[in-house]
């Protein structure tokens, strides 16, 4: 195998790239490999800047008055709007607020409100921790009267029926990249009378998204993943316009009421989705994410798939030449049209390879019980970095390096 020839083939894809650009408007430590975006983003270089002017001068000089004059009570709208252009939704069907899980809880009672009518929310066997338990902790505080059924992702679009009021989903699978179909179930969910709700946690920044060209009802998604926006970022919902009339919030918060500054004894909604914000937005963080999101717009959608598709048909092209006889299965799929922007292998010591892999800077993640995680952020991650950690890998392997007693002791964060 010709690893030189490899090396400079992807030297030559980096010189060509058309999103090259964007690397350097993240910080990347120099020597590190960083495969880790779809768990927290890199810096990009203008966060600094920003977080400095909201902190110093915005609420620094500026105190109160900031609400108004620097934008804050606006924001969880405006970076809405800049979000819903990279997940195919209007500009105002997406706001900024709160985490994920809370998003969850917030969509989903929604939504069962409006299917009174039925009892199940039909979810996969696989999906993210959050948003099982959160249909758990809600179907429990409506007493009872749901039930989450959980199935195989491959058998999602097969038990949906005239019971199903909400059916629950990741597009892309955290552990696996596996990417659902979205057009198609969504329209299977709709056929049988059933409303649907998409996690885009692995999608938004990673992928092309048409919530609207889909015909979604409701999504969410993260802030810190590929959006970029730092730890704990504010997350995102969205929900189509034509629920937002008859949306009835849970978290029923004064700021998603029709009038916050009337302070009336009872709520009324506001007329759009701002009836879906509960509290005062994390000012500070929205600021990081803002500055995510603006960066990731620069990027051409089609260049970006295609670049992420790239990087991860080399690594696999690379693992195959050179780790082929240390018992690595591809845990993601193999048609790379139903992948998100990551590759997965299992192994039966994923876990201390994994830390072998990070004391040489190659930074991805485990996921329990065996699965290697290595994310693919198109915007900064160069296949020269995708040549480096299969050559890491091996090097792991080959020596036995992973088998040292300080790579097996579990670290509370994996
Ligand atoms: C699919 C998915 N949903 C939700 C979350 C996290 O939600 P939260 O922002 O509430 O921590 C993750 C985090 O990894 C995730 O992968």
């Amino acid at each position: 195998v010709d690893l030189t020839a490899a090396r400079e083939r992807a030297r030559a894809l980096d010189d060509a790239d058309p999103i090259g650009f964007a690397r350097d408007r993240f910080v990347v430590p120099d020597g590190l490999v960083y495969l880790d975006g779809n768990s927290l983003g890199a810096m990009p270089r203008a966060v600094p800047d920003v977080v400095q002017d909201v902190v110093a001068r915005q609420w620094g000089d500026d105190l109160i008055a900031s609400w108004n004059t620097n934008g804050w009570w606006s924001a969880p709208a405006r970076v809405g709007r800049a979000l819903a252009r990279l997940v195919g939704a209007a500009e105002d069907e997406v706001l900024v607020a709160d985490s994920t899980s809370v998003n969850l809880f917030k969509l989903m009672a929604a939504a069962l409100r409006l299917k009174p009518e039925r009892r199940v929310i039909l979810s996969e066997r696989s999906n993210f921790p959050t948003d099982l338990y959160i249909a758990e902790g809600l179907i429990e505080l409506t007493g009872s009267r749901h039930e989450l059924r959980l199935v195989d992702g491959a058998e999602i679009a097969d038990a949906i029926d005239g019971d199903t009021a909400l059916v629950s989903l990741t597009h892309v699978n955290y552990r696996t990249g596996a990417m659902h179909d979205m057009a198609d179930v969504t329209a299977r969910a709709h056929r049988a009378g059933a409303l649907i709700l998409w996690d885009l946690a692995h999608s938004a920044g990673a992928v092309p998204v048409d919530l609207n060209g889909c015909g979604a009802d409701f999504a969410v998604g993260c802030g810190y993943k590929y959006l970029n926006g730092g730890p704990g970022a504010p997350a995102f919902l969205f929900a189509a316009h034509r629920h937002h009339a008859g949306l009835l919030p849970v978290l029923s918060g004064w700021m998603g009421h029709a009038a916050p500054f009337a302070f009336e004894p009872g709520y009324r909604p506001a007329d759009g989705l701002e009836r879906m914000l509960a509290g005062t937005p994390a000012v500070i963080g929205l600021t990081a994410l803002e500055a995510g999101v603006d960066l990731m717009l620069e990027g051409d959608g089609a260049a970006l798939r295609s670049k992420s598709l790239a990087l991860g048909r080399l690594f696999v092209e690379l693992m195959e030449q050179k780790c082929s006889r240390h018992g690595f299965r591809l845990a993601s799929p193999t048609d790379e049209s139903s992948r998100g922007s990551q590759i997965c292998f299992a192994h039966e010591h994923g876990y201390p390879i994994m830390r072998a892999l990070i004391a040489r800077g190659v930074i991805g993640d485990f996921r329990a019980p065996d699965i290697l995680r290595f994310g693919f952020a198109p915007l900064y991650v160069r296949h020269a970095d995708i040549w480096h950690a299969v050559d890491h890998l091996s090097a792991v392997m080959d020596s036995g390096e992973w088998d040292r007693p300080e790579f097996h002791a579990r670290a509370s964060v994996t």
